[in-house]
């Protein structure tokens, strides 16, 4: 696998981004996800206790769990530690690409031009975060960025329901669509774990290719 953001994502074309602020929900939420059918999550390192949540959520076994909104190189090196497969930012920090190289673990930047995808491009990066997609142009934007760059693997996050999901994964330079939509802080704040599960199965279902 090494740092190929392909391979560790491998099977998982939708892709649950969390933010969970208390980490008793870890556990539970790893469990409703992985009964859902998800292969992967993103746990963002928005919440003060990001890290463990991570470490709590990849200890399922069910699930290859990274770590979102990475923005500096010590938060990759934190996440990482905790146990992050994969690093994603929602912008392109050569620093952070660079830590995460040295880490040996796969980084998707965030990217929103076309200029950006040639500098992530430039630092020998293959697969970019599309954020935030749906404000930017949606799947419009994502079919007129892809054209240029073959090769070039997209995950589009942001803004993207169940709805619009379908759409970007049946274009081929789609390895995965990312969002919130399957497991929001208010399911967590209600203990809706059955809800996170219904939708996570809906979306694994409806995902598959
Ligand atoms: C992210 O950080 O990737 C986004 O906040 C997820 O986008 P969404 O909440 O619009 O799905």
């Amino acid at each position: 696998i090494g740092a190929d953001p392909a391979g560790v994502l491998d099977g998982c074309r939708v892709l649950p981004v969390l933010t969970v602020p208390d980490p008793r929900t870890a556990g539970p939420l790893a469990d409703a996800l992985a009964a859902g059918g998800a292969r992967c999550a993103e746990v963002t390192f928005r919440t003060p206790d990001a890290a463990r949540v991570l470490t709590t959520m990849a200890a399922h076994g069910g699930l290859v769990v990274g770590a979102g909104t990475v923005l500096t190189a010590a938060q990759a090196e934190r996440a990482v530690r905790a146990g992050a497969r994969f690093v994603v930012s929602p912008g392109l920090d050569e620093e952070v690409v660079g830590r995460c190289r040295a880490l040996g673990v796969p980084v998707v930047p965030g990217v929103a031009t076309a200029t950006e995808l040639m500098r992530a491009l430039a630092a020998g990066l293959d697969t970019v975060k599309l954020f935030p997609a749906e404000p930017l142009g949606g799947i419009a934007l994502l079919r007129a960025l892809a054209a240029p760059f073959p090769g070039t693997r997209f995950v589009p996050t942001g803004g993207i329901g169940l709805d619009r999901m379908a759409d970007y994964l049946s274009h081929p330079a789609v390895l995965a669509v990312g969002g919130s939509w399957m497991a929001t802080p208010g399911h967590l704040e209600r203990g809706d774990f059955a809800g996170i599960r219904r939708l996570t199965a809906e979306a694994v279902e409806r995902s598959a290719p």
